[in-house]
């Protein structure tokens, strides 16, 4: 993996070649370009391509390896080896106690995120499908038969590890992905929400450490912060989580289990490449770590190639994948499902019982119902097309109203667009609330984060509004950040500062 180093000298200054290397490596450190874990090119290449003598390269990391700020591994390179921002390591115990107040810090701005549920409020913060794509017809018909069907056994305690033709029909659906697996590794669960609930506490002990990227998905640090476990996260790239960072930190450490999120990431919509995907199987199996595969946007795909789920190329048994019939069903039904080698299925049984005894036999049979009908692929192609239509609005509508400065991606599938907002100027929590004054509302960058970064970045789920208000409240909040600027430059500006 390259490193992104860049290096500028001048040949004239009197300051020596290497002093200037090491000022322009720790700066690039502390200011964040360079996180923990980048690898730096070995020495000959770089003194090659900046074309200095090897020695002043050789020298520059001696002394920043002295300074703590590098360190070299026998065989593997040179990395950094610590952090100008904090990468949200947290796994120690003074470390652990700055993120606790971080964490009561995240849920003020959580509460302030709940002013989003006012009904004059265009919301584009919460991570709901929208309720017109629900198939309520379908669901309707399909409660009459299950109740004509099965009557009041339909209401009986289920077991634990689901309805058996909803495994079947769990089973056949991710074997369309590439998954082969057997009915008796597919466990049924209340949503992806608490599957990944599940996994922590079959396979993660109070004060065990787990790896996620950041950002991440709130649900696995609201399970983390409930279940008292450590979270160290790894920076991303264009291509999703880090595999430079990630490998140094498993040869330093031993983390149970790393969480991702490979296609269409919540919340910056990135997909994984499939080389990126292999690799991450590579270190996960030469590090023996389990890696929880989170897939419940995997078919919300408009444009580009599918790519396989983590676990279809999994060959060493090191991906636990997590799916749910929320997102592009029904989100209320809560059904959500495991698939796990035979190793963890028992435990995770066990798990799952003592947490609820059963998902509701009733829902389960319901969805199975909707799946035997074909629901499920209709609705799939239905809200597809009409995802890449809001997609599409919420685009032109960034670029009309958004403020310069400001960037995105452009998202391939799933609901959301993730925005970093000028380097100046008002942070997402300031914005938020001046656009809740002006009737919308979206989700802070800082709440997918460990340890308080993301506070210029917002996340828009343009999924969950029809086109024409997805432009109206773009519209509102350009003007919010328009408004907020100029009181910033008035105070600025003012002849008592
Ligand atoms: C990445 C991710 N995983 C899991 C969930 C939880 O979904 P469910 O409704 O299936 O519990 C969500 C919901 O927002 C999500 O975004």
């Amino acid at each position: 993996m390259s490193s992104m180093l860049s290096v500028e000298l001048d040949r004239n200054s009197e300051e020596p070649i290497y002093k200037q290397l090491i000022r322009q490596i720790k700066m690039q450190i502390e200011s964040g370009n360079l996180s923990a874990g980048t690898r730096l090119p070995a020495s000959r290449e770089l003194a090659k391509d900046i074309n200095v003598s090897r020695i002043s390269v050789v020298n520059a990391y001696a002394e920043l390896r002295a300074e703590g700020y590098l360190s070299a591994h026998a065989g593997r390179g040179t990395f950094v080896s610590r952090d100008g921002q904090s990468v949200g390591s947290v796994t120690n115990g003074a470390v652990a106690q700055s993120s606790t107040s971080r964490a009561m810090h995240d849920y003020s701005i959580r509460d302030m995120m709940k002013l989003a549920r006012r009904s004059d409020i265009i919301n584009f913060s919460h991570g709901s499908p929208p309720p017109e794509f629900f198939p309520m017809q379908h669901l309707q018909s399909a409660i009459n038969t299950v109740l004509e069907r099965d009557g009041a056994s339909a209401m009986l305690y289920e077991r634990p590890e689901g309805y058996g033709p909803l495994r079947s029909g769990v089973r056949d659906y991710v074997s369309a992905l590439g998954i082969m697996c057997s009915v008796d590794n597919v466990l049924i669960t209340g949503g992806a929400q608490q599957a990944i609930d599940l996994v922590l506490q079959a396979l993660v002990s109070e004060n065990e450490t787990i790896v996620t990227s950041a950002p991440t998905y709130i649900g696995i640090l609201d399970v983390a912060r409930a279940r008292r476990l450590q979270v160290h996260s790894i920076p991303m790239d264009e291509d999703g989580i880090r595999l430079d960072c990630l490998e140094y930190y498993l040869m330093e450490n031993s983390p149970r289990l790393i969480y991702v999120m490979p296609t269409f990431h919540n919340p910056t919509g990135k997909v994984m490449p499939l080389h990126r995907r292999r690799q991450l199987l590579n270190l996960a199996h030469e590090y023996d770590v389990p890696v929880l595969e989170d897939a419940v946007y995997h078919e919300f795909r408009f444009e580009g190639e599918p790519l396989p789920p983590l676990k279809a190329l999994d060959t060493t048994d090191s991906v636990i994948h997590v799916g749910a019939f929320t997102k592009m069903l029904l989100p209320g039904m809560r059904i959500g499902y495991i698939i796990t080698s035979n190793s963890q299925f028992d435990r995770l049984v066990r798990v799952k019982q003592a947490a609820d005894i059963s998902t509701s036999g009733f829902n389960q049979r319901v969805i199975h119902m909707m799946m035997q009908r074909g629901v499920i692929a209709q609705q799939l192609e239905r809200n597809n097309r009409e995802l890449k239509r809001r997609r599409d609005t919420a685009i032109e509508a960034a670029k009309r109203y958004f403020p310069e400065g400001c960037k995105w991606e452009v998202p391939q599938g799933g609901m959301y667009l993730w925005v970093t907002l000028p380097k100046s100027g008002p942070t997402a929590a300031e914005l938020f609330i001046t656009a809740v004054q002006k009737h919308v509302s979206f989700a802070i960058g800082n709440v997918f984060y460990v340890n308080g970064q993301g506070s210029r970045n917002i996340r828009v789920n343009y999924g969950l509004q029809h086109p024409d208000r997805i432009e109206e409240g773009f519209r509102y909040l350009g003007d919010a950040w328009r408004e907020l600027t100029e009181k910033y430059n008035e105070i600025e500006n003012s002849p008592l500062l």
